[in-house]
């Protein structure tokens, strides 16, 4: 004869001590307690199934209890700041791979390094400004058809994302008149990202990136700009370059230029075959003035040009737009 009530005690105390109850219903005890049933003689039966069924109601008590109180019981809390015992094995996580800087912040940097070692400060430019330092304090006259040439793009407040980093020369002349007082002279750099409301093709893009170059002093001359430009095109491309200007016209320069250098053999040019890099000239004196420089006592020259441009030279790519593009297949060429 079956112990019928040690049976369930055996089974109460499982559940009460189990992780998970509900698979002390599953036991082969209480299994072999209904195939019992079927080995009685048929008088018996009734009587035995009725235990039965009483020890499996209160067994399934024990187990909503027991279910109830793992549910409410203390989480031990997790110390995320808990130092990593050294000599656990590292947790195997996803495959990953670094990512790498951009191919045009790599040569940004390489850019704004050596103008910095030239003696040039470095400042970021503005992503938002305004008509007054984008045209106005440009020598742009208000409505000047050359204000058209700079395809920009405006905010419903009127605020403008700039379309060249000359927007920086103004806050650059102005903060830097206490040097000028003080004996000496301003030389800095502004680089950063520039909009034009412009179709996208190979050669042009709505938002690219342009570094800024302004240097005023008592003396500061043509040659010495022509000096300075050579000096950073030689050292960017690692070799003697041939350089060539010729006029060009903006409300912020007199005289203004176009400055080219001639493609260097190295990388496919021809002799005689220019690329024009930048614009740049003699600070305008209403610049000048307008920043509170007297221009009958300093003078400056100031230059502006692509950073993509520069890098395209470098490296043979033939599409402006691959820089943007996110293609993985481009920007791994840049990954060393
Ligand atoms: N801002 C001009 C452009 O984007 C380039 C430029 C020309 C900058 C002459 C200058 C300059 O500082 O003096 O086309």
């Amino acid at each position: 004869m079956i112990d019928i009530e040690g049976v369930k005690t055996t089974l109460l105390e499982q559940v009460a001590n189990s992780e998970s109850p509900r698979d002390v219903l599953k036991a082969s005890e209480l299994r072999s307690l209904y195939a019992h049933i079927g080995q009685l003689e048929p008088q018996e039966r009734s009587a035995f199934g009725k235990k039965v069924n009483e020890v499996k109601v209160a067994l399934e008590a024990a187990v909503d209890e027991r279910v109830a109180q793992l549910e409410t019981a203390t989480v031990i809390p997790l110390d995320i700041t808990a130092p990593w015992a050294p000599n656990t094995e590292a947790p195997s996580l996803l495959p990953t791979q670094y990512g790498t800087k951009h191919p045009l912040m790599k040569e940004l940097e390489k850019v704004v390094d050596i103008f910095t070692r030239m003696g040039f400060e470095a400042i970021e430019s503005r992503q938002i400004d305004d008509d007054y330092h984008m045209f106005g304090t440009l020598n742009f006259p208000e409505d000047h058809p050359a204000r058209d040439g700079y395809d920009t793009f405006r905010t419903e407040e009127g605020f403008i994302p700039p379309a060249h980093t000359s927007t920086m020369q103004h806050r650059i002349l102005k903060d830097g008149k206490k040097k000028l007082e003080s004996g000496g002279q301003i030389a800095a750099v502004s680089y950063g990202r520039v909009f034009r409301n412009e179709d996208v093709d190979a050669t042009h893009e709505h938002t690219f990136y342009q570094c800024e170059g302004v240097f005023v002093s008592k003396t500061a001359t043509l040659g010495d700009m022509l000096g300075t430009l050579r000096s950073f095109f030689e050292t960017y491309y690692g070799q003697k370059l041939r350089i060539k200007t010729q006029p060009a016209y903006f409300p912020f320069t007199e005289p203004g230029l176009e400055f080219a250098i001639e493609k260097p053999a190295t990388i496919g040019g021809k002799p005689g075959e220019w690329l024009e890099m930048l614009g740049c000239g003699m600070i305008h004196p209403n610049v000048l003035e307008e920043a509170g420089i007297d221009p009958t006592q300093y003078q400056g020259f100031a230059w502006g040009g692509g950073i993509e441009r520069l890098v395209m030279l470098k490296y043979g790519i033939e599409d402006l737009r691959h820089f943007e593009s996110a293609r993985l297949a481009f920007l791994r060429k840049f990954t060393s």
